[in-house]
């Protein structure tokens, strides 16, 4: 089979080169030479054996696919900007099938078009380790092995190359997926880190509608806790949430609904529940309306006592994602904006919003940006604030609006701050007035980011790793961040 495979640009040249097998026939010179093989004229070695000079080499179209060269069979299969090449030494010619060498390189190069989006030689170079992870994964030994992608997702979880340099590649990684055996099929084992350390996100996007006397009328919050987990062996993880009971204190009946689900990765199954009634508003006037957990959280353990517990695949994934209603009388504005609209002699519109962060004062929001609908008729803008920058932008949907965009790097809690805008009206008809007018109604929208904060007051209490066999230390992390959803608003 086969000894070597090696990619390579349209020149020639290597991009990467796997060796499965010592092969006194086929070395480093070998490689070398596969410019000149391909589209060199002559082929002459010089006194220090190197071959290799850009002038002699002529790139063209592959011709023959299969070139022998001192003994050396080398199968050409170009994909893209890319050739695959597999040597094979004249040795072991008896045992070579020269259909089945294609069909593999074929079949190479069509999972790293999955891998890499696109097999190219840029993208080849950019994402060398991958492809050797994967090289390594689908040849034994120059035997192919299997190269079903779906199977392959199962061993190789990350396209994140820097995650890939961490994991310490084991041999018996290589090991037939879960599937077969029934077991945990979203980790492999043989994981190895060498500092152990599990990264907790908790996100919540807020939706607030909020009328003009600033007291909240609609809300939504779309939370989610992201982990990314690096940690050895197949670890039990335990995830305990102060949460005041709006997850773990929910008698919510679940029913598992997907008992073999063949995606594996990144999915998260879905639970059904009836009986909202029953998991009454909290005291702090929010609702559960929809849980979902990942797929490797043992739900048994969650309906029986409201744990969650689980082993997590390797790297990133969702842990389980929440959506709470908040009826409006316990939820405060994290963001207020009142905006006032003033017609002066008809011409001069003066606009005044008042900026107002309701949180804590120790909490900062970043990336605070106002979008103030106006119309696109107007000249000679000036502003006066003292905090942030502003600037009109168009609507991108609809060129006959304007926003005036009023953006601050950050806002701490407990701050007041206002903007005073003036603009010169040109023509001031009926129509644009009542255009004005319009424009006067309609809500401003917020955006930002709070970090270090929860608006449902979700917090991770402990996560808590047990690794039966290794036994080791785990570094926790938690994160908290609020952001605004699309749908923040401040109605007048
Ligand atoms: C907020 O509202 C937008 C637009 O209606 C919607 O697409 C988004 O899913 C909502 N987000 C949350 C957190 O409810
Ligand atoms: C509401 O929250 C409190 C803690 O603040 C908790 O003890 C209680 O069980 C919760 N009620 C419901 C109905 O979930
Ligand atoms: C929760 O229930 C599971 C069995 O479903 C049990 O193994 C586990 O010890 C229980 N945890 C607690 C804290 O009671
Ligand atoms: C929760 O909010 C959504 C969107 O605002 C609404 O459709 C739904 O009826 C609300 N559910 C409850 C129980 O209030
Ligand atoms: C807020 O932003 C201003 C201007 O960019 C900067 O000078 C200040 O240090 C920031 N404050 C905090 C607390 O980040």
């Amino acid at each position: 089979m086969s000894s070597n495979i090696t990619f390579c640009d349209l020149k020639g040249k290597c991009i990467l080169s796997r060796k499965y097998r010592t092969d006194p026939l086929i070395t480093k010179e070998s490689i070398d030479i596969i410019p000149f093989i391909l589209f060199g004229n002559k082929i002459t070695k010089s006194f220090d054996n190197s071959f290799v000079s850009d002038e002699d080499i002529v790139p063209g179209t592959i011709t023959n696919p299969i070139i022998t060269h001192e003994g050396i069979h080398y199968l050409v299969l170009q994909y893209n900007d890319v050739l695959a090449i597999s040597l094979l030494s004249s040795l072991n010619d008896e045992k070579v099938d020269i259909f089945e060498q294609f069909q593999f390189l074929r079949e190479v190069c069509d999972v790293f078009d999955t891998y890499l989006h696109v097999l190219n030689a840029k993208h080849l170079r950019e994402n060398f380790i991958i492809a050797y992870e994967l090289l390594d994964e689908m040849c034994d030994f120059g035997l192919a092995q299997l190269s079903d992608i779906k199977m392959l997702k199962n061993y190789i979880t990350q396209t994140n190359r820097k995650f890939l340099k961490s994991v310490e590649k084991r041999k018996d990684n290589l090991r037939p997926p879960e599937q077969l055996t029934g077991t945990v099929n979203w980790r492999n084992t043989g994981i190895k880190y060498r500092k152990n350390e599990a990264f907790l996100d908790v996100l919540e996007k807020v939706n607030m509608s909020i009328d003009s006397k600033g007291q909240v009328q609609t809300s939504e919050i779309l939370g989610q806790i992201n982990i990314r987990s690096r940690l050895s062996g197949m670890p039990d993880v335990k995830v305990g949430l102060d949460d005041k009971g709006l997850i773990t204190g929910n008698k919510i009946f679940i029913k598992r609904q997907i008992e073999n689900n063949e995606e594996s990765h990144d999915s998260i199954d879905s639970m059904d529940y009836n009986d909202t009634s029953n998991s009454s508003e909290n005291e702090s006037g929010m609702i559960l309306e929809d849980l979902k957990f990942h797929q490797c959280v043992k739900l048994s353990n969650y309906e029986n006592n409201k744990t969650i517990t689980f082993i997590p695949p390797d790297g990133d994934f969702t842990l389980l994602q929440y959506r709470l209603n908040c009826s409006s009388k316990s939820l405060k504005p994290l963001i207020l904006c009142e905006t006032q609209y003033h017609l002066h002699d008809g011409s001069r519109l003066q606009i005044i919003v008042r900026l107002k962060s309701n949180y804590k004062k120790q909490s900062i929001a970043n990336n605070v940006i106002i979008h103030v609908p106006i119309t696109n008729e107007y000249d000679t803008p000036s502003f006066k604030h003292n905090h942030g920058k502003v600037k009109i932008l168009a609507d991108e949907a609809d060129s006959s609006k304007n926003y005036l965009v009023w953006k601050l790097k950050n806002l701490s809690g407990g701050k007041d701050y206002g903007l005073v805008a003036e603009l010169q009206l040109p023509s001031t008809n009926a129509l644009q007035k009542k255009k004005n007018e319009y424009y006067s109604k309609l809500p401003t929208r917020v955006e930002f980011q709070i970090p270090y904060y929860t608006t449902s007051g979700i917090q991770v209490k402990y996560l808590k790793v047990n690794e039966p066999q290794l036994g080791y230390k785990t570094y926790p992390w938690v994160r908290y961040i609020t952001e605004s959803g699309d749908n923040y608003v401040i109605k007048k």
